[in-house]
């Protein structure tokens, strides 16, 4: 890596050496700006830790989502889907220069942001032994929710396929989210009735709304343009919770002075509640994910509950992990249920962090 005179070059040129591989556009770009201080000026103001590569591209890809025509266009393959592999550089310096009040606004009032739907298709299974064994319809408690994508998980399609060449389709709404399940077959993996939801409710300090167009993209813009699958998926997702927006409470704040009373919500309705945190509890302070796990034992103790999580837990090591190694930094997926005052903790495994598999090998 070559050193910069401004450290936001260097963190530029360290940011291409790691994604440069995987992500071709953004390690050209990264490569091409971290010498050129009237783009690295963008992100002047920005205090740490938002004052970062990522900040800038979303906000670059955001604005161009909504100029679809503009030259830079063609090397990002989420708008010219047969991409254009010359370099982006002089083309992403000259949009920054034309754009630069836009950009330097988007910039100051947004936080890069994901909500990946790939997870509901871990999440999905780990929730069938909490349906079986209560007559009460499941309520989905998302904490973290970004966009809510986690609410509507009875609502996608789903295929899982094994290493043995059997296979579970689950018909339902685009998109498709695909699973490789490893340790067990898919058909004992996904055994057991169908969710019936009787409540769907997201906490989150900053949610998105995915019936707003503006929010939508920005959601889009915040993944990498090399990275379309992820992007047509989430583009699918999105229209379907746009849809169903109607049927989902969101409350604005942080998990830890809100889950008590989205968990007070769902029982309300008659539902049994299912507490969901997919990467979300990583961005709690580690007193915050102490208190947390406190409040959903009290409320575990209250009433019959549940709790599925997907973390990692190198990042987290407030949750409770069981025999898990606290060092791992791979994403861990268990439950804790509460049941007639009897808590139990489950390894489910461990995950893909978008959800490509699922590996429930016992270790
Ligand atoms: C990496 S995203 C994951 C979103 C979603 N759970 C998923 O799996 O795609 C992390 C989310 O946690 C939210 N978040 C950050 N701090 C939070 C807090 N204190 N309470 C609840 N959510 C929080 C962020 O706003 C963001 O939407």
């Amino acid at each position: 890596m070559t050193e910069h005179a401004d450290p936001l070059g260097s963190s530029f040129a360290r940011f291409a050496d790691e994604i440069g591989r995987a992500a071709p556009t953004y390690g050209a770009i990264c490569r091409g700006v971290a010498a050129v201080p009237e783009v690295l000026a963008l992100l002047d103001g920005i205090p740490t830790p938002q004052r970062r590569p990522v900040l800038l591209l979303a906000a670059v890809h955001h604005r161009l989502l909504e100029l679809p025509d503009e030259s830079l266009a063609r090397h990002y393959r989420t708008i010219t889907p047969e991409g254009e592999h010359g370099d982006p550089v002089p083309e992403f310096i000259a949009f920054c220069a034309e754009h630069a009040d836009a950009l330097r606004s988007t910039i100051a009032r947004r936080s890069t942001q994901t909500n990946d739907v790939g997870r509901a298709a871990l999440i999905y299974p780990t929730l069938l032994p909490v349906v079986a064994r209560t007559e009460k319809p499941i309520g989905l408690v998302d904490i973290g929710t970004s966009a809510g994508l986690n609410l509507h998980l009875d609502r996608f399609a789903y295929h899982y396929h094994d290493e043995d060449g059997g296979e579970v389709r689950l018909p339902g709404h685009a998109p498709e989210l695909d699973c490789l399940v490893r340790g067990t077959s898919a058909r004992a993996l996904l055994d057991g009735p169908s969710p019936r939801i009787g409540h769907r409710v997201g906490v989150d300090p900053t949610p998105i709304d995915p019936s707003d167009p503006e929010e939508a993209r920005w959601l889009l813009a915040c993944l990498w343009p090399d990275q379309v699958e992820r992007v047509d998926r989430l583009r699918a997702a999105l229209i379907l919770a746009a849809d169903y927006r109607h049927e989902v409470e969101i409350l604005t704040g942080s998990g830890v002075d809100r889950a008590s009373e989205a968990v007070r919500r769902s029982r309300a309705t008659g539902s049994c509640p299912i507490v969901l945190n997919t990467w979300s509890l990583t961005y709690f302070h580690p007193e915050e994910r102490a208190t947390y796990v406190n409040e959903l034992d009290r409320l575990g103790e209250e009433d019959d509950l549940a709790w599925v999580y997907l973390e990692a837990p190198n990042e987290t090591p407030e949750l409770p992990w069981g025999e898990v190694d606290r060092n791992i930094s791979l994403s861990v997926l268990r439950r804790i249920d509460w049941q007639s005052g009897r808590r139990t903790e489950t390894t489910v495994g461990i995950a893909h962090p978008h959800g490509r598999w699922i590996d429930v090998t016992d270790r």
